[in-house]
């Protein structure tokens, strides 16, 4: 069984925070999903480019519910996530990490549930917290060991994508309290949480938002910014799940569902 995983977003692609990878396949109710596996002091780890290895799944397309159902299924108690993100805070600059603690969502359509009242059962799950504030105080401790300038707390505007947004969408998210936007963080932390997974994220900022940034927005500058800090992202991943291994806790995300019962598989 697997304690923990990483989930790569866009720029993290393949699982060189680990050693003796590999690579497998399980079946979901969902459809297959494809991971990476590999150890770091000697526990074992799972890494899962969301986006596929070579970034063909947009963000709209991600097989969420198969990507979480396959993570509870090996074993997995907690989620790190890595997300690009572009910045609407000034405080927030490129090459900053922020991990953030609340949510905005404008998403659209998106399935949010693995309860949609088929079997009758109807869940209404707690996020008044989004993210796990243990996993997410560890990732800040390591960021800032590391050289990488670190937010923790921060609100994370999920848009639907895949396009960039406009400049006045910016400036409405901006007055509602967005620190950074990105397109992935809904649902995959509420259906982690759904599962009873603690989950945090972290975000590095590869560009100014629209109308924040004096030019257009291009995928080049988000994908250059992740590989320039890539060196910088490995250790501090690694030191991160070496913490969250060593310190394995049985937090209240993993008992998200106490009051339907829990989340069974
Ligand atoms: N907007 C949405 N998603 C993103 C951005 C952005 O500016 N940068 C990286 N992912």
């Amino acid at each position: 069984m697997f304690e923990m995983a990483v989930i790569g977003g866009s720029g993290l692609y393949s699982p060189d925070m680990l050693e003796k990878t590999g690579e497998a396949e399980i079946a979901t109710p969902y459809g297959e999903v494809s991971y990476f596996h590999g150890e770091l002091n000697t526990k074992k780890i799972i890494f899962m480019p969301r986006h596929g290895k070579k970034h063909s799944v947009p963000p709209h397309k991600i097989n969420y519910h198969a990507n979480i159902w396959a993570l509870k299924k090996l074993g997995v108690k907690h989620i790190i996530a890595s997300t690009a993100v572009g910045s609407l805070n000034k405080e927030m600059r490129v090459g900053d990490l922020v991990i953030p603690d609340q949510l905005l969502d404008f998403t659209k359509g998106r399935s949010q549930t693995f309860f949609d009242g088929k079997d009758g059962k109807v869940v209404h799950v707690d996020v008044s917290s989004p993210y796990c504030l243990h996993l997410s105080g560890i990732l800040f401790d390591c960021a800032k060991s590391t050289q990488l300038a670190a937010h923790l707390g921060g609100v994370y505007v999920c848009t639907e994508g895949p396009r960039f947004e406009t400049a006045a969408e910016i400036k409405m998210y901006r007055q509602l309290g967005g620190d950074i936007v990105g397109m992935t963080s809904v649902p995959e932390s509420i259906l982690a949480r759904e599962a009873e997974i603690c989950y945090a994220s972290f975000s590095l900022v590869t560009n100014l938002a629209a109308g924040v940034s004096p030019h257009k927005l291009t995928h080049k500058e988000v994908y250059d910014c992740m590989r320039e800090t890539n060196d910088k992202l490995i250790p501090f991943l690694q030191k991160a799940l070496a913490k969250i291994v060593q310190e394995p806790l049985d937090c209240e995300c993993q008992h998200a569902l106490a009051e339907f019962g829990g989340f069974k598989i």
